[in-house]
This record gives structure tokens, C-alpha cells and sequence, in this order.
């Protein structure tokens, strides 16, 4: 029977059943996943003996199905983004490929009622090889695809023993297919069913739900392989399969209103359950519709993760990852880079959610060869591409979530998509076609790219962009409307930017939004020899070849923790917008479809950060797209600085959150935020001369006389405040594929600056102490002036800032670093909180205040770097938790970060586990950082947050304080 799937049938397997939709069905299944016998050999060559059912396989171990062998102590996790991790020579593989042979004994039920018995992988990883009692049933390929065999004849009777054996290759002709940035994970990690087909049972279906939104009606035709009855109480449709129904009202189907109708499919022998969402998708006019609307997409990509289990996900996970979607004003998933679980989708059908269901292709490790060789242009590969594509549409073609099919992902050009394209075009009319990696888009029907900038962005929503050589496309593709299924790399910190991508999504029609690279972080859960767990990431398991921690660039942490970069994609694509007004406050609902009856807003009243007053707001509900300016509410007068905070929150409960969820907010100022400071108390400075051995005293602070630096706030010992422009680099400053930043700042020598004492004099009411700091090996260097006065409580510090020479780089942060003993662990503030924010990622903190501990002020990106700004911050006070502490205040703000280690030391971190802290409380107060921007993939910092280095002063108060509100 069929031999080997790197056999002649390039990239492809053989004996496989045709591929038929994914259904619900009431005809018996036999679940078989749980721990099959296993053994991992170095190669691929070893006998096949396994498969006799009288094979002995006592010595063997177990592995649990669906899973990686890789998580199970079989070999090690390797990742890779775009090289291969063999030599390119296709269609060979190593030699060392490494092989898992599986065996399950199993015994029909009773009962098991089958014309014809199909045994089914739902995904195995790369190729598969199955045996039934003995008897080769075929072969696949196509990881995440799925593979069916018939099995009736090779099967025993119910009660009998039965034995499937299954061989997966590491490698195979179809691992060049399979290039994703992701883990090199193997095994079959989804589940193996053995389903019983009826006599007269429906093999495949094909439900076509359309909806006119000109007449509100549905039309619905269920194809079927068989005469069956298609019936929809709900509808009252009662019809053959084949025959088109026309519903004079139905309810569409839309990722903001995800209506579905339950129906039915059924023959004398088996009966379909049918989900019906009646939806229309069109490129008309040059853009996008659904249901004769434009839609915008809010979107992530998504690739299948779990931090223990790699893509073997259960539903779990799944759920998990389409609530949180929706939790935070998601619309839209791109399955990157492959078709997920047929459970994902159906999730996505059931909480709305529109789908990018991309095909299990890429070949990007092509490119580096300058294309040469590419399957997806060389004629051999054809089929196998075709194949693949095939298997995606015919199994989720009834997902009404698919709005759109790709062809793939980052697969260069070639004949093979074209082919792909054709027959996707040909089997389902009804959906729009996306690729991304041809931008003479000859395939498909939206122009798509990834990480372009912001200026490019705005030239092709204006129908602008460059054209093409060939005229035809070139017209072709400015009709087209535009999405970025890839933008704003959410690598570490960041991304930054979002913001401003978002208002072009808004102000161009063409631009239809964008998918956010990515959803999740794929780290592996690892532990240190003294049991102290992170996240790995490539070359954490010693591969020889790997791209680090390109792996982790994710919106969740891998453990799903939402992290300060989901925050910040919430509040920017907010499907409502509240802005202050000058006759209130301006609500305008960006949603696509929905209007705001299912919001209920309230406002908070809030003096500096202490709420006073709260209530309802009475706002009309909106169509989508409208916008009103509602009056405030009567406010009680206030002294000090006063927010109102307007929050529009889920009316009832959602599947996806109960009601009281925030779906939007923002904020109005009711007072000038810059208006409350406090007036400088110049008093006259007495201090005593100061030696080597005898401190200067200013007012509570204490002064090294020769270094002039702080040595003492009231009985706080302290060091510093000194300049300091260093932090430990981000992923986007490093520049893996954008503007790199952090080598230039390395070569300048910004991370090693040395500070030399010019003089420490006393000038009118101010300690003035001047210094150059500078880094060895140039001439670029800072010219500072600290000039410290005495307030009323406390010290007013001045820094006068002047950089000298010619700076190649903006600096990573302008502000002031000083320490405090380790035992000063909480801190509460009044600024923009809760969470991290920096200039260009800031959209999702607040003005109110807020309080944590220094180690809850640390956000764990997977590599460390710079985190846990907090910005605009009025004052903070950063105390021992018995009533000492030091109030910070700004004038009138500064950015705080407050850490237990240095920047250097987080710098030299690999991993958090290497983060000890230490015997001090590092507290920086900025005057401003370098933004974050998204350059570990795609542009840099926009220009309007950079550093550059310029004079500049900052000034802060610092008090000897217990933790309180104010210094007054
Ligand atoms: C894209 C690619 C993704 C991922 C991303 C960077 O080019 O499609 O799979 O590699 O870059 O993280």
C-alpha cells in the first residue's frame, strides 16, 4: 500500500480519505486520546515490526496523546524564526530525524454501529504513518491539518482487541512547507477519533447562510454528499439539502453581534447539528464589508500556545484565549500561521470573533537563498500546496467567524499560490482571499502587509502608494482595501505606536485595521537548579541554531497574564470613545454594527486621585458610527487637582463578562492638572563647612561635602540623586528588524558614564554641586548643575541639564537615580497608573492614585529590560511600611520607576530568575525617556517620542514623609 510520505508525492502523504468538514454529529465516536506506548528513535529507518499487533512493546514507555514529545523528556524543544534547521536540500531531511513510534490497544464498544469506521488525527507533527491491526492504512502530512483513513476493514469486532500503531517524523519533504517562527515541536498533538460512519450518513456539508442587509433577509442552501433535510425551527425552515431558502428577517451574524441559529442536518441514519450565523462578506467599492458594512479589524495573532504543552491546547486554552480577545475589545484573529483546533473557530462563531484562517504554509527559510527553490513556484510542490489548502476550506468552510481564507504565510511568490488561490476561489466564491507575502497581490483580493510605518500606512489609505510596474495590477491592487496582518511587534516592552496607527485605521476607509503581532508569548515553562520557575526561550534547551527570544512577543506573558501591552491595545482600539468637550464630553461609538444600548456609563469625581462623587451618566444610545456631546453632571467644587472619570461598562452580563465590565473609558480635567503646586519656600541656607568627614547639612538632607551628593533625608540613608540617562534596553531599542538603537548607545558608551565632581559651593539660598558626566573614550558629555534649596518640610533640587558634543542618538532616559535602603518596599502615587506607561504607550493609564509594592511596580518581560514606568507622576511617596518614607513631588511631574535592582543589573539579566534584589531600593524620577516604538520588528520611535539631547531642567521636592496625600 502507500509508501512513506517523502515518497513521490512530494511533501504529501497517501490513503488518506477525501477532506470533508468538521461536524457535529450523533453517530458514535471513540475518543482515543490518553497514553499510547512510545518509543523515540534517532532516525528514521528503524523497522516497522511495531505495527504487528504481536509486536512485544513491554520495554517502550508512555506518552500522552495529544502531546509534543518534546515536553515529555524526548529530545528538546528547539526554535527557529525564519531558517531551517537543516541543511536546504529539499525534499531531503537529516538523517538525524528524530522518530516517534506510537502503539494503543483499543476495543470497540458495543454497539458500535458502523457501515464504514474512519480513524482520524486531527493533527500530528510532521508526518504520520498509520497501521490498524497490521494493515497500512496511509500517510500524511500537513501538521495542522487534519488526516482521515478508512479503517473498516482492517478493524475487528466489538469487543476485540485491536492495535493502531502510528510513526511521526521529526522531519519530513513537508517540513519545508512548515518554516513558522515558532517551536520545532513533534508528536500528534491533537486528538485521534474513530468515528463511525452510518450507512446513508452525511460526509460532508457545506452550509452557505448569506444575509442582504438592503432587505434584513437570510438566504440559506445546506449542500450535502447525500439526500438529507436541512430544518431550522427557529426559522421554520424546513428544506432539502441543495434547495436555497430564502427568510424574509433574520438576524445577521457579526463578531459584535454573533447571532446563530441552531439547526439540523439529517438523513434516516444521522443527524448534523448545524450552527448558522447568516453573514455576507464583499470587497465592494474598495473595501471591506460585512453585511454591507465596513469593518474594522481590532485584531491579534494568534498561534497556538500553552506554556507546558506547546500547540497541544486543549479547550481550555482555547476559551481562555477567545474571552480574554474579547475582553479586551478584540474583534478579529488571524491564525497564524496555520489552521488552529477546529474548536477555536467554533469559539469564535459562538463570541464573535472575525477569523483569518490561514493556511498551513511557509516557506520562509527560502529567503535567505534569495527565493531560490521555492516550493511555492516549483511545479513538484503543487499539489501538496493545493492539498493543504484544500484540507483547510473543506474543514472550517462552515465557520461563519472565516471571513477571509490566506493562503499562507511569508512564502515568497510563485505559480503554487496562484493555484491555491484558484481552487479556493472555485470551491467557496463566498470568501475574500488573503496573502501577504506577494504585494503585486495577484492572488487576492486585499492588499496586506506587515510593519510598514505610519507614514506608509496614511500614502495607501490615500490610494497613494507607489505603484506597481504592471499597470493592471497596479489598479488591481489600489482598489483593494488595505489591512496590516501584521503591525506594532509586541516584543518585551511596547509595542509603541499603536495610537497613532489606530487614528489612520479611522481616518482612511481603505485602512481596515490590523492584526497585532502576537497574542502570546512562547515561552516554555523552565525551572532553575534551585527550583525557581521562568520562561525559556531558543537556545535556553542548547540548540545549536536559534533566534533567542524572538519567540516571546507576545500581548499575554506565557502563563496568560495580560501584559502592559494588551492594556494599552484595549484602551487604543476601544469601540467607544470619550473625549472632554468644551459643553461636556464627547461620546462617539466606533463600533461597526452595535449601538450603545448595552452600555451603562457612570462617572467617578476625583480629588487628586481620592474619589468624592459618582453617579450615572445619562448617555443616548448611539447607532454605530454617530457621536454626541453630553453635558456633565453637576460637580461639587474642589481644591485640588480634580479628575472626572467617565467609564462605560458592560449593561448586563455577556457570555464573554459580566455585566460591570470596562469596555471603554476617559477622562475629563476639572481642574488645571498643572495649577497645584505648591509655592517654593526660599529660605536662607545655613550650612556648616563641610570636610571629607563632615557632612554637609541642608535643611532635613545631609550632603557628602565633597561629592556633594545626598547622603541622608531625615534618617533615611540615600545615594543621590545623580544624572542618570541609562536603562537596560528594550527589545525595540536592541532593533532585532527596525532602528537599533541600544548598539549605538553601547558604542557611545551611555551604559558606563562616570561622573566627576566640579565643585560643591554654596550659591545664594542653593548647595549648588556641578559636574560633567561623560562616557570614557569621547568627548560627548553633559554638563550638570545640581542647586539644592531648602522648602517648606523638605529640599527643592533643580538640575540643569546641557549636553556637550555631538550626540549620534537620543539618550534612553533624561532624569535622576538614587537609592534607598531595601526595607522602602511600598509605594503609592499620584500620576497615571496602574500600569507601566511611556510616551508612545501610554494610552491606557489613567490620572488617579494608585499604590503598590516595589515588586509588583516590575513588569517580568521574558528578557529583561526596562519596565514599570509610571508616568506624569505629581507625587509619590516611597516608604518602609512603619511609617517612614520619602515624598517625591514634581513640578509638576515626573516619570517614576522604582526597581530592586539597577538598570545595569537588569541589563546583564538573561532571564527574571537572575534578578536578585539587593541590599538597596533604586528610585529613578525622569524627566522624560526614549519612547518604546515597535523596531524589534517594524518602525522605530516616531519622532515626536525621541529623546533627543537637548539643555533641559528638571526639578523635584524631596520630603522626609510618612506615606500620605499631600505635603501641605
Ligand atoms: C513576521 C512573521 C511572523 C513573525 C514576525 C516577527 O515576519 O510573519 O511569523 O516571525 O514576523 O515576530
Amino acid at each position: 500500500m502507500s509508501g512513506p510520505p517523502d515518497g513521490e508525492r512530494l511533501g504529501q502523504g497517501a490513503g488518506a480519505l477525501a477532506p470533508r468538514a468538521w461536524a457535529a454529529s450523533d453517530a458514535p465516536s471513540l475518543d482515543l486520546s490518553g497514553d499510547w506506548r512510545f518509543r523515540l528513535s534517532p532516525r528514521a529507518d528503524a523497522g516497522t515490526g511495531f505495527a504487528d499487533p504481536a509486536f512485544d512493546d513491554a520495554g517502550w514507555a508512555t506518552l500522552p496523546v495529544p502531546s509534543h514529545w518534546q515536553l515529555h523528556g524526548y529530545g528538546a524543544p528547539a526554535y527557529t524564526n525564519v531558517r531551517y534547521p537543516f541543511p536546504v536540500d529539499p525534499p531531503h531531511v537529516p538523517d538525524e530525524n528524530p522518530t516517534g513510534d506510537y502503539r494503543l490497544r483499543f476495543r470497540l464498544p458495543a454497539g458500535w454501529d458502523a457501515e464504514r469506521t474512519v480513524l482520524r488525527f486531527e493533527g500530528a507533527d510532521s508526518s504520520l504513518r498509520v497501521w490498524l491491526n497490521g494493515q497500512e492504512l496511509g500517510s500524511s502530512t500537513g501538521s495542522r491539518l487534519p488526516a482521515e483513513f478508512d479503517a473498516t476493514a482492517a478493524l475487528t469486532a466489538p469487543g476485540q482487541d485491536n492495535l493502531v500503531a502510528a510513526r511521526v517524523q521529526q522531519w519530513s519533504a513537508a517540513s519545508y512547507l512548515e518554516d513558522q517562527d515558532m517551536w520545532w515541536l513533534s508528536g500528534i498533538f491533537r486528538e485521534v477519533r474513530l468515528l463511525a460512519r452510518p450507512a446513508g450518513g452525511i460526509d460532508d456539508h457545506f452550509v452557505h447562510a448569506g444575509y442582504d442587509h438592503e432587505t434584513g433577509a437570510g438566504t440559506l442552501r445546506v449542500d450535502a454528499d447525500v439526500p438529507a433535510r436541512v430544518t431550522v425551527p427557529e426559522l421554520g425552515v424546513d428544506a432539502a439539502a441543495g434547495e436555497t431558502v430564502r427568510i424574509p428577517a433574520v438576524a445577521p451574524w457579526s463578531a459584535e453581534s454573533p447571532r446563530l441559529y441552531d439547526g439540523q442536518l439529517a438523513t434516516a441514519t444521522e443527524r448534523v447539528a448545524l450552527r448558522i450565523g447568516f453573514r455576507t462578506v464583499a470587497v465592494a467599492g474598495g473595501v471591506l464589508t460585512v453585511n454591507g458594512r465596513r469593518v474594522l479589524f481590532r485584531g491579534a495573532n494568534r498561534h497556538e500556545f500553552h506554556p507546558d504543552r506547546g500547540r497541544a491546547v486543549g479547550e481550555d486554552v482555547m476559551a481562555a484565549d477567545v474571552v480574554a480577545m474579547k475582553r479586551h475589545n478584540l474583534n478579529a484573529v488571524r491564525t497564524s500561521h496555520y489552521p488552529p483546533h477546529p474548536r477555536f473557530l467554533e469559539l469564535c462563531d459562538t463570541y464573535g470573533l472575525y477569523v483569518v484562517d490561514e493556511c498551513d504554509l511557509e516557506t520562509h527559510g527560502f529567503e535567505p537563498l534569495g527565493w531560490r527553490g521555492n516550493p511555492a513556484d516549483d511545479p513538484r510542490w503543487r499539489d501538496a500546496l493545493v492539498d493543504r489548502m484544500a484540507r483547510m476550506v473543506e474543514r472550517d468552510k462552515n465557520r461563519p467567524s472565516v471571513v477571509m481564507w490566506s493562503l499562507g504565510n511569508e512564502s515568497g511568490r510563485g505559480r503554487n499560490l496562484a493555484a491555491m488561490a484558484g481552487w479556493a476561489r472555485r470551491r467557496d466564491p463566498s470568501r475574500p482571499l488573503h496573502y501577504e507575502g506577494d504585494w503585486s497581490c495577484p492572488d487576492v483580493d486585499v492588499y496586506s502587509r506587515m510593519y510598514p510605518t505610519h507614514a506608509e500606512v496614511d500614502r495607501i489609505g490615500r490610494r497613494q502608494e507607489a505603484p506597481l510596474d504592471d499597470p493592471g495590477l497596479d489598479a488591481r491592487r489600489r482598489a483593494m482595501p488595505f489591512i496590516l496582518c501584521e503591525y506594532g511587534h509586541a516584543m518585551g516592552n511596547g509595542p509603541g505606536g499603536l495610537w497613532e496607527y489606530q487614528e489612520l485605521f479611522e481616518r482612511h476607509e481603505r485602512c481596515q485595521g490590523g492584526f497585532v503581532w502576537e497574542w502570546i508569548d512562547h515561552g516554555l515553562r523552565a525551572r532553575t537548579a534551585d527550583g525557581r520557575e521562568y520562561f525559556a526561550y531558543g537556545g535556553d534547551f542548547g540548540e545549536p541554531l536559534h533566534d533567542g527570544n524572538f519567540v516571546a512577543d507576545g500581548l499575554l506573558f506565557p502563563d496568560r497574564t495580560p501584559s502592559p501591552g494588551l492594556a494599552e491595545l484595549k484602551k487604543v482600539v476601544e469601540p467607544v470613545r470619550i473625549t472632554p468637550d468644551p459643553a461636556g464630553v464627547r461620546v462617539a461609538n466606533l463600533h461597526d454594527v452595535r449601538d450603545l444600548s448595552h452600555l451603562s456609563f457612570e462617572w467617578h469625581l476625583e480629588e487628586e486621585g481620592v474619589e468624592i462623587a459618582s453617579g450615572h451618566l445619562e448617555v443616548p444610545p448611539l447607532d454605530a458610527g454617530s457621536a454626541a456631546t453630553v453635558p456633565l453632571p453637576p460637580l461639587p467644587a474642589t481644591t485640588r487637582e480634580t479628575w472626572l472619570t467617565i467609564r462605560a461598562v458592560l449593561a448586563t452580563d455577556h457570555p464573554w463578562a459580566p455585566a460591570g465590565h470596562e469596555i471603554a473609558w476617559g477622562q475629563v480635567p476639572v481642574t488645571d492638572p498643572g495649577q497645584v503646586v505648591g509655592a517654593v519656600v526660599h529660605s536662607p541656607l545655613t550650612v556648616g563647612p563641610g570636610t571629607s568627614d563632615s557632612p554637609l547639612t541642608v535643611g532635613p538632607g545631609t550632603f557628602d561635602a565633597v561629592t556633594g551628593r545626598l547622603v541622608r533625608v531625615g534618617e533615611i540613608d540615600v545615594d543621590g540623586p545623580v544624572l542618570d540617562l541609562w536603562r537596560a534596553p528594550t527589545d525595540n531599542d536592541q532593533g532585532h528588524h527596525g532602528e537599533a538603537l541600544a548598539p549605538v548607545w553601547r558604542r557611545v558608551g551611555l551604559h558606563r558614564l562616570r561622573h566627576r565632581v566640579d565643585g560643591v559651593a554654596l550659591e545664594g539660598d542653593a548647595l549648588v554641586v556641578r559636574s560633567r558626566v561623560a562616557p570614557a573614550a569621547t568627548d560627548l558629555g553633559v554638563a550638570v548643575a545640581y542647586r539644592w534649596s531648602v522648602v517648606e518640610g523638605g529640599l527643592r533640587l533643580e538640575v540643569e541639564v546641557v549636553p556637550e558634543g555631538d550626540w549620534p542618538c537620543p539618550w534612553p532616559r533624561l532624569g535622576l537615580r538614587m537609592a534607598m535602603p531595601a526595607g522602602f518596599g511600598n509605594v503609592e502615587w499620584f500620576g497615571r497608573g496602574p500600569g507601566e506607561a511611556y510616551a508612545d504607550t501610554g494610552r491606557a493609564a489613567r490620572v488617579g492614585r494608585f499604590a503598590a509594592t516595589v515588586a509588583e511596580l516590575q513588569t517580568p518581560y521574558l528578557y529583561p529590560q526596562e519596565n514599570g514606568n509610571r508616568r506624569d507622576v505629581r507625587w509619590a511617596t516611597v516608604d518602609d511600611g512603619g511609617g517612614r518614607g520619602i515624598r517625591f513631588e514634581g513640578e509638576p511631574t515626573f516619570d517614576l520607576t522604582v526597581r530592586p535592582w539597577t538598570s545595569e543589573q537588569l541589563d546583564l539579566a538573561r532571564h527574571p530568575t537572575d534578578l536578585v534584589p539587593g541590599d538597596r531600593v533604586w528610585v529613578n524620577l525622569d524627566l522624560a525617556q526614549q519612547g518604546i516604538g515597535s523596531a524589534s520588528c517594524g518602525p522605530g520611535v516616531l519622532p515626536a517620542y525621541r529623546l533627543d539631547p537637548a539643555p533641559a531642567t528638571l526639578a523635584v521636592r524631596l520630603r522626609p514623609a510618612p506615606a500620605g496625600p499631600t505635603g501641605s
